[in-house]
């Protein structure tokens, strides 16, 4: 199976498909792997060390059988796609439905990383999940940089500084490694979720657990939270407002597929913090938890940093790209056919649940959705844009909190996060 690897165009994206260490993985079974020169060089990846590998240097990649991306592919490049070629990738299937009604009209068979339904079997192709941990962990050193107090306890002969006080709102995959960080920096934290089964995992890495009353216990399907009614929403936010303003730190990452981020904290509880406090909001790429984030920027308002970094994980490329070439290798050996030739088959949950297009028609019951949507709102004059998406103009990596559709089976619960939390992505972090 020739698989070829892009040099990603995206603003800011450093991130790519395969690392050296996969294509030599690759190219030592069935696989013949063709990197475009300077794919790596984001991620410190020389040429060099994919010849080393086994790999082909060559612009000759986008008529492969396979095509490994990280960020959805621009129109120009979806053009070069070959007839029979596969694409894989972050595609946005909830969030970028030009791009997805593109693929489409190429006629071109795309898999998108976000839909790969989240089933044990297919735990080492969870692409979210090995980005988000990125991004969570990033997220507690962006703030620690902005924050002009320590994290840790501090004893020294110059007196005592008590430890800071980090909040994580929302504490799934990029939550729970948000927390494993602070506590390793010895920040006294607390998390946070609507979803009660959180609660024991949060308490597992040393952190208490905010018990709130509003939304209490609102799981949804596939494991995700559901979206809060109005009247939960604020309820919500009321309770929240006050414990806010006891924290230092305060790390949202709550996200509802689909949907837009969930509004947590109000312009009001921003303006009860201490001066000097800090926010990161991860979900700035659906709208943001936080009322006064400005996706992509760093803003003061009313003394308190508020942050919404696009990317993360593309601020960490070496580790972001060595595990996502991971779950990429996993799911082109679940491609690979017994003649060492490319074999898509449908039968397959993981194979159907994450194709998207495929001979001409949207074939991903999320993406056709959002895709109606957007054609809708265009109609009534409003946006092309479905609620929950900053689709990117040129390309540009898709919201990374996309989630897949339910899947068709129960998901198997999360990997213990104790000892080392597990493991999201687009425009480059905004990191000053
Ligand atoms: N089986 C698997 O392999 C697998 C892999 C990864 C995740 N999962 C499951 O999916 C869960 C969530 O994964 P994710 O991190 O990608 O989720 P996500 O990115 O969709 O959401 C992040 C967190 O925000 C929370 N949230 C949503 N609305 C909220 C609100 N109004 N207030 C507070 N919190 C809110 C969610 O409950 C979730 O924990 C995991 O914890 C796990 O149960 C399963």
């Amino acid at each position: 199976m020739k698989v070829g690897v892009p040099k990603e165009t995206a603003a800011g994206e450093t991130r790519v498909a395969l690392v050296p260490e996969i294509v030599r993985k690759l190219t030592a079974k069935e696989f013949e792997v063709t990197v475009e020169s300077g794919a790596g060089e984001g991620s410190m990846l020389s040429d060099a060390l994919y010849e080393d590998a086994g790999a082909t240097i060559g612009d000759d990649v986008w008529t492969s059988d396979v095509v490994v991306k990280v960020a959805a592919p621009s129109d120009d490049e979806i053009a070069k796609l070959g007839k029979d070629t596969v694409l894989i990738g972050f595609l946005g299937p909830l969030s970028a439905p030009k791009t997805t009604q593109a693929l489409a009209d190429a006629g071109a068979t795309a898999f998108a990383m976000e839909a790969i339904p989240r089933i044990s079997r297919a735990q080492s192709m969870d692409a979210l999940s090995s980005q988000s941990n990125v991004a969570g962990y990033k997220s507690v050193l962006v703030a620690t940089n902005h924050l002009g107090r320590f994290l840790p306890m501090m004893m020294t002969a110059a007196g005592t500084v008590p430890p800071a006080k980090v909040l994580v709102l929302g504490a799934g995959v990029a939550g729970l490694q948000a927390i494993a960080t602070a506590r390793r920096l010895g920040a006294q934290v607390t998390g946070y979720d609507v979803r009660a089964a959180v609660a024991e995992q949060v308490r597992s890495l040393g952190a208490q657990f905010l018990e709130l009353e509003a939304g209490k216990g609102a799981e949804g399907e596939g494991g995700y939270a559901r979206e809060l009614t109005d009247e939960e929403k604020q309820a919500q936010q009321r309770e929240l407002a006050d414990k806010i303003a006891t924290f230092d730190v305060v790390i949202t990452t709550a996200l509802v597929p689909g949907r837009p981020a969930p509004r947590l904290v109000s312009a009001e509880s921003v303006k009860k913090m201490k001066p000097g406090s800090v926010i990161v909001d991860l979900a700035a790429e659906t709208g943001g938890n936080c009322e006064l984030t400005e996706p992509g920027k760093t803003v003061v308002k009313h003394d308190v940093t508020i942050m919404s970094p696009l990317n993360l994980p593309a601020s960490m490329a070496e580790h972001s790209s060595s595990l996502y070439s991971r779950n990429v290798q996993s799911l082109l050996e679940l491609l690979l056919g017994e003649d060492g030739e490319i074999n898509l088959d449908f039968d397959d949950e993981i194979v159907a649940g994450a194709c998207i297009t495929r001979d001409g028609e949207i074939v991903h019951a999320g993406a056709k959705k959002t895709v109606e949507a957007a054609a809708g709102s265009a109609s009534d004059g409003a946006a092309a844009e479905p609620a929950a998406t900053t689709e990117p103009a040129t390309g540009a990596p898709p919201a990374q909190q996309d989630m897949p559709p339910a899947p068709a089976s129960e998901p198997e619960p999360e990997p213990e996060p104790a000892a080392a939390p597990a493991p999201a992505p687009a425009e480059r972090a905004d990191e000053d």
